[in-house]
């Protein structure tokens, strides 16, 4: 007999992508659980960002299956329990949009119908706004903000249209380290609440205490997956294993994956 359990809200099996027609994923597993906070880590190419967009849809794979919240992704519908942040080169570059143009444009994501904003969209849209801390900035333009702001900008797009999963990429990179701790207690109270979270960066920083689990990425392929203690130079991502299998306290278990090219 089976119990019933909340289906993972990442669930990436065998994925393998081609661009170019240069093989860039090999055969990637990749899980974020329910309530599960996993960091990507991995060198400048190692596939990082083609990982995460493959699973949100944004780059075709030649084999594998991605299943968001249970679902395979050519059926995925309810798209404002994703919410995705994307590598700042990509992000909003020439958008004239003002932050409360592209935070509400998260919040009618998740309607059927185009129709008038209500009084609860604008309320949710301004908690999103005040909960990344850019209340004071809601009426600039988002090219005008900076790399960092532009992130928040789109961290509380997500927020404001509801997402139980949160992938960021590089949301870190090129943050002062005030800024840094702002977003680990913005993404501590979202774990706290539930948010199931995966993020891609090159330095942890202040995040590190947050992370359930880590996987690393070397040129295409996932060649450690488990707690991110064992990951100590995450800027050039040596992976050192404990002897023995590595487990937490809170039950993720620890699996290098492959015999590891560093042992
Ligand atoms: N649109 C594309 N067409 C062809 N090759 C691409 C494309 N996008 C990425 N690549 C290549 O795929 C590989 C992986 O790139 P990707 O951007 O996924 O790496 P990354 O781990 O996110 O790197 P970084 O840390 O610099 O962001 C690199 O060799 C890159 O040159
Ligand atoms: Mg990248």
């Amino acid at each position: 007999m089976t119990l019933p359990t909340t289906p993972s809200p990442l669930a990436v099996r065998g994925l393998t992508v081609a661009l170019d027609g240069r093989p860039v994923l090999r055969q990637v597993d990749l899980d974020v659980s329910a309530g599960e906070f996993v960091t990507l880590l991995g060198a400048n190419g190692s596939g990082k960002s083609t990982l995460v967009r493959a699973a949100v849809g944004l780059v075709p794979f030649s084999s594998g299956t991605v299943e968001l919240f249970g679902t395979p992704l050519g059926r995925f519908r309810d798209r404002q329990r994703l919410g995705y942040v994307p590598q700042r080169s990509r992000a909003v570059a020439g958008v004239p949009a003002t932050m409360h143009e592209v935070v509400m444009s998260g919040r009618l994501a998740r309607r059927r119908f185009v129709g008038w904003r209500s009084k609860d969209d604008l309320a949710a849209v301004e908690a999103a706004i005040a909960r990344v801390g850019l209340s004071d900035r809601t009426r600039s333009a988002v090219s005008e903000m900076s790399g960092g702001q532009q992130q928040r900008a789109l961290i509380a797009r997500a927020l404001a249209a509801g997402a139980e999963l949160l992938i960021m990429d590089e949301p870190t990179a090129g943050v002062d380290h005030d800024n840094q701790e702002s977003l680990a207690e913005l993404l501590a109270g979202l774990v706290a609440e539930g948010t199931s979270i995966l993020l891609v960066a090159h330095e942890l920083g202040p995040l590190r205490p947050l992370i359930h689990r880590a996987v690393v990425l070397e040129n295409g392929t996932v060649t450690y997956d488990g707690p991110v203690d064992a990951v100590r130079d995450p800027e050039h991502v040596h992976v050192h294993v404990h002897s023995g299998r590595p487990e937490k306290a809170d039950g993720f278990k620890g699996n290098p994956v492959g015999g590891g090219q560093d042992a």
